[in-house]
């Protein structure tokens, strides 16, 4: 998506060749108007598919999703990395290790959010080497839900995720997909359908 790829490219901040600073307009400060229209485009691609809920994982995610959600018309459950005095009984859990943050955390999801009944469309802001998501795809096969896809705004190509996330036999879109990076240049693949 071209509208992202401009701004990752004026606004964006490359902190090394692995890592990616856009806390100015998605993950710390919040440009909403421009997150409604990613969110939006997230939902023009997997609508029509079913989807009776969108999911994300705090906090990043959730701005994204909240606009994704609210375009599909459905309701938006947010898995929680965080332990919570009460969120203690019929939750299911798995654990996830994050190579990038290298911090492990037990994904958490209250059991009456999720069930056999429910078609998940999955989003977040990157995806790097998709632990995260695949945590969360755990946990939504454990509900015995199933997964339309996953909607990603920043995807650093050059990490494993999506190859992951495609031998799991699941759909990715990206908004914009970061081939490679360095402090002085950005280069991106064209984009998808
Ligand atoms: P992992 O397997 O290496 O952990 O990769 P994953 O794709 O699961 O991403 C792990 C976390 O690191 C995610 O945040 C993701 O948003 C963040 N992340 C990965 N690459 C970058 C990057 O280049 N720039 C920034 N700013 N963040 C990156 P999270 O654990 O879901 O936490 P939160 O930040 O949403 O609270």
């Amino acid at each position: 998506m071209k509208l992202l790829e401009d701004r990752i490219l004026a606004d964006g901040n490359v902190l090394s060749p692995a890592i990616l600073k856009v806390d100015s307009f998605i993950n710390h400060q919040v440009d909403p108007v421009f997150m409604h229209e990613l969110g939006a485009e997230i939902a023009r691609h997997f609508r029509g598919q079913g989807i009776n809920k969108v999911m994300t994982i705090e906090s990043s995610g959730i701005a994204p999703a909240v606009f994704v959600a609210m375009e599909l018309q459905v309701p938006l459950v947010i898995l929680k990395k965080q332990s919570s005095a009460i969120l203690k009984t019929d939750v299911i859990q798995t654990e996830v290790v994050s190579f990038t943050k290298e911090i492990s955390y037990q994904l958490t999801l209250a059991r009456k959010y999720l069930s056999e009944n429910d078609h998940v469309l999955l989003v977040d802001d990157f995806l790097a080497n998709g632990e995260a998501a695949t945590g969360a795809i755990r946990l939504i096969r454990k509900a015995h839900a199933t997964i339309a896809g996953i909607g990603i705004l920043i995807e650093k190509s050059f990490q494993p995720g999506r190859t992951k996330l495609n031998e799991q036999g699941i759909h990715v879109y990206s908004l914009a997909r970061i081939a490679e990076m360095d402090t002085d240049h950005i280069t991106f693949l064209p984009e998808e359908a």
